[in-house]
């Protein structure tokens, strides 16, 4: 079932018995199989060491932070996660992260995105994007020819190019009966879960960095994600290695694309738009003149145009969500073990929400002279199971936009906004090509 209006998304997706992803506890003895036949239950032991509280907690509840049941245990992950933000906010480290990787990001467009004929700045992105999930999840901020920044990076495109088949798997678990899906005779089988290609050597990374953690942990000054993760499974059995290790890869997944691709239409968009560039360009030297730094509150035109670009090339629609109840929306019955995805795209180009929805008008979100904001612009989605990312996405990207228009004018060398063919993700045709011709020499 897909739902394409404003009002019945917010009233689903508000909903406790809609807001589960798509599993069900076939899924889960598949997962409990995978643990132990790829060694991942082995690695945590020998690299935590059996005294290790999160050894003793166990496995835990494995589908971590993006997956599984709208439960207590989610609920309670969601809590840290908020916590931390709450935390991290309040030391400025956030937006020290942030500033960090944006400034990674324009020395490399500056080194590599002036030749004539342009780049697509996908791998920038994704790299500036991943060390921001990095230094909030772990403490760490790479450079990005860290090796381990590399294995990482890795991972992350090595899921993206196996996600479809990723979702026919949980599938074929999900509708065969168990004892076919998890019959030892079928173990060659089991070995080409598209998983395998990536979860044990992320599973190692993410249970070498708690060990690090582990050593340095000061439970009254928790320093990022982990930390905090850490402290909570001292009371909470349920928090266990593979509980923080899906957890912690949700974010790098949640992150990486959806903000890259929300990057490439922005740097395109500006690039078909001047006169866009330079009334950003006017606003944050305004802001800078005034309090020496980009302020964001202070900046209408700036945020209106992310916002607009947001809308006007939504990277995702919603993440499948599955009925666990019967429900009626909006007077219609939804039977339990519906699925149900929200096109967050529909909401975004309704005439009814916004007047000429296919065309980019920077200001549109400009009312005398102030920036307000328009709950309809709904990319992060709606309700109970909503991207927990939101905040810190929203900072990042208006930072990297404010940074890149303050150093570089964007120039298109190739392409016509022309769309990838993908399944899940509206991302930019990689012919769509820019350049980033720096404002100042050096
Ligand atoms: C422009 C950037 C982003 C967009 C457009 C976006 C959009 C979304 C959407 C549409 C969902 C699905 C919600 C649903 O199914 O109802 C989602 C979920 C999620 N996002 Fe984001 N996201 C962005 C950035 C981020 C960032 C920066 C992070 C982490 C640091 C993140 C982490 C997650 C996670 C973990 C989930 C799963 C939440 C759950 O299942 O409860 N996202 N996001």
């Amino acid at each position: 079932m897909i739902f394409a209006d404003y009002d019945i998304i917010k009233e689903a997706f508000g909903k406790k018995e809609l807001s589960n992803r798509l599993y069900s506890e076939k899924i889960q003895v598949d997962n409990d199989r995978f643990l132990k036949d790829w060694g991942i239950i082995d690695t945590a032991e020998s690299i935590l060491g059996k005294d290790d509280r999160l050894v003793k907690n166990g496995v835990g509840i494995s589908e971590g932070i993006g997956d599984g049941y709208y439960d207590a245990t989610h609920r309670r992950l969601r809590v840290h996660w908020h916590d931390t933000i709450k935390r991290l906010v309040g030391r400025n480290k956030i937006s020290e992260i942030i500033q960090h990787s944006s400034a990674q990001v324009n020395a490399i467009l500056k080194a590599e995105g002036s030749v004539p004929q342009g780049i697509d700045p996908r791998e920038v992105f994704v790299n500036g994007t991943m060390n921001v999930v990095t230094g909030f999840s772990l403490g760490i901020l790479y450079d990005f020819d860290d090796p381990d920044f590399q294995d990482l990076s890795r991972y992350v495109s090595v899921f993206f190019e196996n996600m479809r088949e990723m979702y026919v798997w949980k599938l074929l678990v999900d509708n065969l009966p168990v004892w076919m899906t998890q019959s030892k005779l079928l173990t060659p089988l089991h070995n080409l879960n598209p998983m395998k290609k990536f979860v044990p050597d992320w599973c190692q990374y993410i249970f070498r960095q708690i060990k690090i953690h582990r050593q340095k942990l000061d439970p009254a000054n928790p320093n990022d994600f982990l930390d905090i993760l850490l402290i909570a499974a001292e009371g909470d059995s349920e928090l266990g290695y593979f509980t923080i290790a899906s957890t912690i890869i949700a974010l790098y997944l949640g992150a990486s694309d959806t903000l890259t691709n929300t990057m490439r239409w922005m740097s395109l968009t500006l690039a078909d738009h001047p006169e866009v560039q330079e009334k950003i360009f006017e606003e944050i030297n305004r802001s800078i003149e005034k309090d020496g730094e980009i302020i964001r509150e202070k900046c209408p035109y700036t945020r209106s145009v992310c916002l607009e670009n947001m809308r006007w090339h939504p990277v995702v629609d919603t993440l499948p969500h599955r009925a666990t109840a019967d429900v009626t929306v909006a007077g219609v019955n939804i039977p339990n073990g519906t699925i149900m995805q929200a096109a967050l795209t529909a909401v975004m180009y309704d005439p009814k929400n916004f007047p000429n929805p296919e065309k980019f008008i920077a200001d549109r979100f400009v009312v005398d002279g102030e920036f307000v904001n328009d709950v309809k612009v709904c990319g992060f989605s709606l309700g109970l199971r909503n991207c927990i990312g939101k905040q810190l996405a929203i900072e990042q990207y208006f930072t990297y936009t404010a940074n890149i228009v303050r150093d570089f004018k964007i120039i298109r060398t190739s392409g016509n906004m022309e769309i990838a063919n993908h399944t899940a993700i509206l991302m930019p045709a990689e012919i769509n090509r820019v350049r980033f011709e720096k404002r100042r020499p050096n």
